[in-house]
């Protein structure tokens, strides 16, 4: 079978897989959390509603506990839509007195099983829905339950543009908070390091709009630091002025792979135009290896000589075109690959080089046709992120929990491991870790030195230590964390933990 044919039956098999929803396994919950639940409906104003599962037949219930991937989803005793930030202030504080596990959500694209999810309530932020552009300041407030493209289809009739996600259907919440990797990171850095404030709901229930001059301390941690200080309901990004792009994608099957591998190495060392980027993915997905390449220009046409390589290569599929951002977002396949049980891992790589692009190639085959055998695997893949290497210099150091030092420039090498049976959680899980592990040795072997190098936390596998996202940060994170959720109220949700 043809790549291409494959490729297209899978994408079918897994639309139709996502649109199917969870069954519960029985509905039942200790009688204390239905209580909780019905205390927090009590509690709240008509903006929030509160929602059970009603066996399965509660559509909002359904979008509040789902996730990109199944495996990051869990069956809670509720769900809770708040939809005014003193409202979160009411139910943080409830949950606090009684001691209940709860799960805040932005756009549910957590890869870590339960960092988005709990048994007990889960808070779903999708009421925080408005792009309110400021033409005075130059920032735009956005809410804490949108995904980027709404964002991004918010700002195109101001021509202006933010530091956000590369493609369709990633949420806000989490990416903001966790760094923020962009099309517009070569020339702006992180999404964090364009930011100007913060809406921030205590666990005491008290409402704090967080700027540089208002908490420095908790501007600084909420810059990488989740869910550690309470629940953010909005964001000020700031923007800067946005025309048309030029970019898309074109996938690419395996025998023209090396191509794809020569032509990203010479993207890397030979374009220092911050405008440009690509995001080449080593895809093993039904017997096959396959590249799905994304490329981006922020201007309607590129400078001669950037992309030829890329555009010379035989190719399978190609959408590439002068569009509005949004378009160029929505363009990639991301929603396609959810739906099934998944994992992310990283390495950080100080730049590519031959012999790490192969161990890219060969990870992928090499576990693709394993996992897809043995372990229900069905997408392997590998994304490289060949940014230009003073990415981390847009801001100062010291600035943000992640990254915790911007002495070199980090570039996040994301693995994806899908599969469809819980069977295998612990066999995929594995495979990651180890295939982590030997890219770090070859990256090694090539001589950079990551040993301690920050892993990106939105990317990096729950068990990895806490150290290796934050650094020498982590002290002064927990300091933060301690004025100002003295008793650990967010402890009891899940995710990286101070
Ligand atoms: C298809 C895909 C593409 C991606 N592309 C990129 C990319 O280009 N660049 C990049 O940097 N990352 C990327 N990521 C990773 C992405 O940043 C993370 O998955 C991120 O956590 C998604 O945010 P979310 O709001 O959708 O997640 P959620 O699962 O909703 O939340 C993630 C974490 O944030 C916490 N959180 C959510 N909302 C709040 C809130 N209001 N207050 C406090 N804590 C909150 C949650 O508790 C959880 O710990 C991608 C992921 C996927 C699946
Ligand atoms: C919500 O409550 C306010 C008063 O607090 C009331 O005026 C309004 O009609 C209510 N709205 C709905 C939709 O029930
Ligand atoms: C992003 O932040 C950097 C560093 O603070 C700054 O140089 C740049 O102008 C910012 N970009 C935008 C769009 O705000
Ligand atoms: C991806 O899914 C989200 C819903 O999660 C939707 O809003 C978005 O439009 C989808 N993207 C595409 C390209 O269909
Ligand atoms: C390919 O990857 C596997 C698994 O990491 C490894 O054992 C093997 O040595 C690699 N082969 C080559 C040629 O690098
Ligand atoms: C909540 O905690 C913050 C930080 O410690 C404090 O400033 C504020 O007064 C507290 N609010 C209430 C209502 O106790």
């Amino acid at each position: 079978m043809t790549w291409s044919l494959a490729a297209a039956t899978a994408l079918v098999g897994v639309l139709t897989a996502a649109s199917s929803v969870a069954v519960s396994p029985g509905g039942v919950y200790p009688r204390d959390i239905s209580d909780v639940c019905n205390q927090i409906k009590a509690a709240i104003t008509n903006d929030s509603a509160v929602e059970f599962s009603l066996l399965d037949f509660n559509p909002t219930y359904n979008k509040d506990v789902g996730h990109w991937m199944t495996s990051s989803s869990q069956q809670a005793a509720c769900s809770v839509e708040p939809g005014t930030a003193e409202d979160v202030g009411k139910i943080l504080q409830i949950l606090g007195d009684t001691n209940t596990p709860f799960a805040v959500k932005g756009g549910g694209h957590a890869s870590n099983p339960g960092w988005s999810s709990t048994t007990g309530v889960q808070i779903a932020m999708y009421r925080f829905g408005e792009v309110n552009y400021d033409s005075t300041t130059n920032t735009v407030t956005v809410g804490a339950g949108l995904i980027w493209d709404d964002v991004y289809a918010g700002l195109e009739e101001h021509e202006v543009m933010v530091v956000g996600g590369r493609v369709t259907g990633v949420g806000v919440a989490g990416f903001t908070l966790g760094g923020g990797f962009s099309w517009k990171t070569n020339q702006f850095g992180l999404t964090v390091d364009n930011l100007s404030g913060y809406e921030l709901v205590l666990a005491n229930g008290s409402v704090l709009s967080v700027t540089a001059e208002s908490y420095p301390d908790l501007f600084f941690g909420l810059k990488g630091g989740y869910n550690n200080f309470g629940i953010v309901t909005r964001f000020v990004l700031n923007t800067h002025p946005q025309g048309q792009v030029w970019g898309g994608l074109i996938t690419i099957t395996a025998n023209h792979a090396d191509e794809v591998t020569a032509a990203t190495l010479k993207f890397q060392n030979s374009v220092s135009d911050p405008k440009a980027a690509i995001l080449p993915t080593y895809n093993f997905l039904i017997g096959s290896l396959g590249v799905s390449l994304l490329m981006f220009y922020d201007g309607p046409t590129p400078p001669a000589g950037i992309f030829d390589d890329f555009l010379a290569i035989p190719y399978f599929t190609k959408d590439v075109s002068t569009r509005s951002f949004v378009d160029l977002v929505q363009v990639s396949p991301a929603n396609a690959t959810g739906g099934q049980r998944g994992i992310f891992h990283t390495v950080s790589v100080l730049e590519y080089t031959p012999a790490i692009m192969a161990a890219v190639k060969n990870e992928s085959e090499f576990w693709g046709e394993r996992l897809s055998l043995t372990a229900s695997g069905s997408f392997i893949s590998y994304d490289v992120e060949p940014f230009l290497s003073s990415l981390f210099s847009h801001a100062p150091e010291g600035s943000s929990a992640y990254p915790p030092s911007r002495a070199q420039g980090l570039l996040p090498l994301n693995i994806y491991y899908a599969w469809t049976l819980a069977a295998y959680d612990d066999v995929m899980h594995d495979a990651a870790r180890q295939s982590a592990a030997q890219l770090t040795a070859v990256v090694e072997a090539e001589g950079q030195d990551i040993a301690g190098a920050a892993l990106y936390g939105n990317y990096a596998m729950f068990d990895t230590p806490l150290e290796r996202l934050y650094g020498d940060n982590i002290a002064k994170l927990q300091a933060i964390r301690a004025t100002y959720d003295p008793n650990g109220v967010m402890a009891l949700a899940g995710g990286w933990k101070f």
